[in-house]
């Protein structure tokens, strides 16, 4: 467990430098972020490099034990690169250049782009790729950031003709594979295709889909384009890169296949307001941020990571860019550091040393306030700091029985085709996510392929199209699998499966999908489980099945299946139905449950458990245990920790 602060010393005097360092130290600091927006400094005419800044600030952090994570400035391309070559810029949906005063203006399919690229990051690497006190390397900043995963520009046209061409080898092929009989869509020739913005009305589902495949691997391989060049410099380094919260819009389990860490950047306020919760829990948890949405971000990134998670930026305060922007709870920030540690995270690294007082962040909270004086989270910090002390010995790595099954494709699959307006994938699997851990049990996020063989029971809550390869996987699991709707429902190339859905789930469980409806939220339909009413919404379907639906709604459509250790659920049910279902399949699947009461969660390591109150109310925990951190009663904002029986 250690901390960790984003810093910019070109931001400061140089001779702040040296008191900044000792300062980071005596609040428990060992790792500092600098570099990944420094392009214009380190590179002030093309061609002429000028290092001599950033090995002073290294020194000065090396001088102090601090370790440094350097990262690529590729996030900013400076304005000279601009003038020289505007067409390195990414083009917006509309077909408008993304232009150059902010940041991230920049297109992944342009060559002029990755040779300027390939460049500062060689010359980098090569300066610092074996300083001693350069332990990690960031690649890049928040790749996707505002937006800028896909680009409508000439250079991702031509490319996604050659990805096509490859993929498809005859042009024939693709035709029948997108079904461009349909409207007279076909092409003739590759180089005839062009990327699906701006047409009359929805383009081909399947081009959206292929469009979207190709925009994600323009971003893994100019990731990957990176890390070669650092492991070749810079040797025995981790290689990271910080994913930004319940963000889908690329592969992120491909991009980290070839890196050390999975890092990601951790704003609970922010994400809170931007995201589909309901004004009501908005309101509630306004300045603790959502109770799961956390631990659904450190259980993604822990996937992604491969085991290894760090938080990269944690908000220390209001921050700048949300549609409101809430001062946190007093407290929160210990308590989302803890969490932190709790899901494995190896570090927490506040963003940022100081609030800027110009440019676009100056609303954004610091560690420090711009004149240099500690702002109010201090002591919050150094609590938690000596708190880490007192517990740096036991073992918080957390053993998990149920796996739930993610997939980037079927995210982007599903909006696409989302029917209605009040679907959303990531929303849906974020309602099993929250369930499962309301109910206390532990989740590890799995991709399809992976081994499912050590967990007790599996989740699928919207994997569009299952291979026959996972079914039998699925087959031989021993395990309670539970399988949500839309599952199987389109083939890889987005189109309805011959044995419609949920197409090759049909092997494990023989039901097929006859006709799906979607609700605005206004519209709730009735239904009952064991006994008592509850609603769906949003989406259901109508199955053919000889199997009995052990549930249904109060107008006759059957809602959830079973069959040997398989069962398939066939509507989106809100919250508290969910729940029922899920404690049952939790508790046939040989797991205990333990529904906690408001905004408590807990959190069982090896060790140690956590409790995290994220409020608003006062909340006690019920067995009679020894605290090592907090009491028995939990204000909000509050961690208690005890040792585990
Ligand atoms: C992140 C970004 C940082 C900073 C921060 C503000 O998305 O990586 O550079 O802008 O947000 O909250």
């Amino acid at each position: 467990m250690k901390l960790g602060v984003c810093y910019y010393p070109e931001h400061w005097d140089e001779s702040k430098w040296r008191e900044d360092a000792q300062n980071m130290v005596s609040l428990g600091i060992s790792l500092v972020r600098i570099g990944e927006f420094a392009w214009a400094r380190c590179e002030p005419e093309p061609g002429q490099y000028d290092w001599e800044w950033l090995d002073r600030s290294i020194d000065i952090l090396q001088e102090y034990k601090l370790d440094v994570i350097l990262g690529t400035p590729t996030a900013t391309p400076p304005n000279w690169l601009i003038q020289k070559h505007p067409e390195v810029l990414a083009k917006d949906e509309m077909g408008r250049p993304r232009k150059f005063g902010s940041r991230r203006h920049y297109c992944f399919s342009s060559h002029t782009y990755q040779e300027y690229s390939h460049q500062i990051v060689s010359a980098m690497a090569e300066r610092y790729g074996k300083h001693p006190a350069v332990v990690a390397w960031q690649v890049d900043n928040e790749f996707g950031c505002h937006d800028t995963v896909r680009s409508y520009s000439e250079a991702a046209k031509q490319g996604f003709q050659n990805w096509c061409r490859n993929k498809y080898q005859s042009v024939e092929e693709l035709n029948k594979s997108w079904g461009n009989v349909f409207w007279s869509m076909d092409y003739p020739d590759f180089d005839c295709i062009d990327l699906p913005n701006l047409t009359t009305t929805e383009a081909n589902p399947s081009h959206q889909l292929d469009f979207f495949r190709f925009s994600s691997d323009q971003v893994v391989k100019y990731s990957n384009m990176q890390v070669e060049l650092i492991r070749k410099h810079a040797p025995e380094r981790d290689v990271l890169h910080n994913y930004m919260g319940n963000f889908t819009q690329y592969d992120q389990f491909k991009l980290g296949k070839t890196l050390d860490v999975a890092t990601w950047d951790s704003y609970p306020l922010g994400f809170l307001l931007e995201g589909d919760a309901s004004q009501e829990l908005k309101d509630k948890y306004f300045r603790t941020g959502h109770p799961d949405n956390t631990a659904l971000n450190h259980d993604m990134y822990r996937a992604v990571g491969k085991g290894r998670m760090w938080v990269m930026e944690q908000q220390p305060g209001p921050v700048n860019w949300a549609p409101h922007n809430a001062s946190p709870l007093d407290g929160m920030v210990k308590l989302w550091s803890w969490e932190a540690f709790a899901h494995g995270a190896e570090v927490v690294s506040f963003f940022r040393w100081r609030q800027a007082p110009f440019a676009q962040e100056q609303f954004h909270a610091a560690l420090n306030l711009p004149n240099g004086k500690p702002s109010s989270v201090w002591p919050e910090v150094e609590t938690l700091k000596s708190q880490m002390d007192l517990l740096k010995d036991y073992d918080i790595s957390s053993k998990c029985d149920v796996a739930m099954v993610f997939d980037y494709e079927s995210d982007w699959a599903l909006r696409i085709v989302k029917h209605g307006e009040s679907y959303n994938p990531h929303s849906w699997f974020f309602d099993m996510y929250k369930t499962i851990r309301q109910l206390g049990v532990n989740v590890e996020i799995v991709t399809k392929d992976c081994d499912l063989s050590s967990y007790k029971s599996v989740v699928i809550p919207n994997l569009i199209h299952g291979s026959p390869e996972l079914m039998e996987r699925l087959d031989q699991f021993d395990g309670k699998v539970l399988v949500g709707p839309r599952s199987g429902s389109k083939t890889s190339s987005l189109t309805i499966p011959e044995q419609l859905a949920p197409g090759n789930f049909q092997a494990l469980i023989p039901l097929s999908v006859q006709k799906v409806e979607s609700m605005p939220l206004s519209i709730q339909v009735p239904c009952s489980i064991k006994g008592k009413t509850y609603n769906c919404s949003r989406w259901r379907e109508w199955i053919d099945t000889d199997l009995t639906a052990k549930y249904s709604s109060d107008d006759g459509v059957g809602i959830f299946y079973e069959h040997k250790n398989i069962s398939y659920l066939s509507a989106c049910l809100n919250d508290d139905g969910l729940k029922v279902i899920l404690k049952d399949f939790l508790e046939d699947s040989g797991l205990n449950t333990n529904d906690q009461k408001h905004g408590l969660r807990l959190k069982e390591t090896k060790d140690l458990v956590f409790a995290f109150n994220y409020g608003p109310e006062k909340t006690k925990i019920e067995s009679q245990v020894d605290f090592l951190v907090g009491a028995q009663e939990l204000n909000p904002g509050d961690v208690s920790i005890w040792k585990r029986n």
